[in-house]
């Protein structure tokens, strides 16, 4: 994966256009808060940690009516960001490192350099984050060659590489036999669309299938192991990932087929005790009724659109962060490595 899912260029904040794929390969630019708040909501850059290095980027591109910077227009512009998403933590850990720059900065005139620079640090810290998952994730798959995944979280949905696909990028890399069978993901397809883009690009044998497929491919001995990310992991291990994911998990327990998560430390919530906690995004009836402008659902029938589902820890295998593997997480396995 060696597409540039973001990119600050000249005062810019540089996306690919993630709702465009694989159609079209195209970047749109944000030159200002609100353009990077509608890309954000829209799914432009989208995947738990994309979604906090655009926004740490987006604060950079604060300013007043005037054009000017002020320290109150970082503020602004934090507190908007922060209403773009609700799942994924990493938007709330990003917007605050950001925040605490603003606080600690008391020159103004030296406030937006310190601003990028911190949001180049985050952007420059996830690549290593993805090659250390990449590295720890290997361990674990280095016997499968037949891995399931759900969503994205690939390169698309970080700054390269991924979390969930880290691992197989690695293997792939290292000359080992892997492939990927990657869920469609209902309803906005971004197994279909961007999972099954990334990997074919980086020449890894992927196959897409509808959602309701994984349980008889699971039955019939297919597949090695599961592998998906997550947007929060509460502290006892319950992790919020793209809706689907809980069902899948269920599944591969029934046919004791290993589960991981791969998720960097940023992901994680420990304020939350459990995952029934987790704010769950509800999205628009469009995304499910009306897909592409093509009308699928009757106006009289209800719809309900919850864009994520919590898989409980105990039917996770391990969590593979950049920090190393948990097996069999529980909070005091996971406050052991992550320093709580
Ligand atoms: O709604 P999305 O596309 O942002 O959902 C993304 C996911 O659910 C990913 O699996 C998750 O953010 C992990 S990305 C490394």
């Amino acid at each position: 994966m060696t597409t540039q899912t973001l990119a600050f260029n000249d005062g810019c904040l540089d996306l690919i256009d993630q709702t465009r794929l694989p159609s079209e390969l195209v970047t749109l630019r944000c030159e200002n808060v609100d353009q990077t708040f509608d890309a954000i909501q829209r799914l432009v850059v989208r995947g738990a940690p994309a979604i906090g290095i655009a926004a740490a980027y987006g604060v950079c591109l604060a300013r007043r009516a005037d054009g000017t910077r002020s320290r109150q227009s970082y503020f602004d512009a934090i507190e908007h960001l922060a209403k773009s998403r609700p799942t994924a933590v990493n938007l709330f850990w990003a917007l605050d490192r950001m925040k605490a720059i603003v606080d600690s900065v008391d020159d103004d005139d030296t406030l937006s350099d310190r601003l990028l620079r911190e949001a180049t640090a985050i952007h420059d810290e996830d690549r290593q984050m993805c090659r250390d998952i990449g590295r720890h994730g290997a361990e674990l798959l280095g016997d499968c060659h037949r891995v399931l995944t759900h969503c994205n979280a690939g390169g698309l949905a970080t700054s390269m590489w991924g979390t969930a696909l880290a691992p197989i990028y690695h293997l792939h890399d290292a000359g080992h036999t892997i492939e990927v069978f990657a869920d469609e993901t209902r309803p906005l397809l971004q197994g279909a669309r961007l999972t099954a883009w990334e990997l074919s690009q980086a020449g890894v044998p992927v196959t897409v299938l509808t959602d309701s497929m994984s349980g008889s491919l699971l039955r019939s001995g297919q597949i090695d192991a599961v592998i998906v990310g997550a947007d929060r992991i509460a502290a006892n291990g319950d992790a919020a990932n793209k809706i689907g994911t809980y069902p899948l998990a269920v599944l591969a327990r029934y046919h004791r087929v290993p589960f991981y998560v791969a998720a960097p430390s940023s992901t994680f919530d420990p304020a939350l005790a459990s995952g029934d906690l987790i704010p769950i995004e509800q999205r628009g009836r469009d995304e499910v009724a009306n897909p592409h402008g093509v009308k699928l659902v009757p106006d009289a029938a209800n719809v309900i659109n919850p864009a994520f589902d919590v898989t409980p820890a105990d039917l996770i295998t391990a969590i593979i962060t950049e920090r190393g593997t948990v097996m069999e997480p529980s909070r005091e396995k996971l406050a052991n490595l992550l320093g709580w």
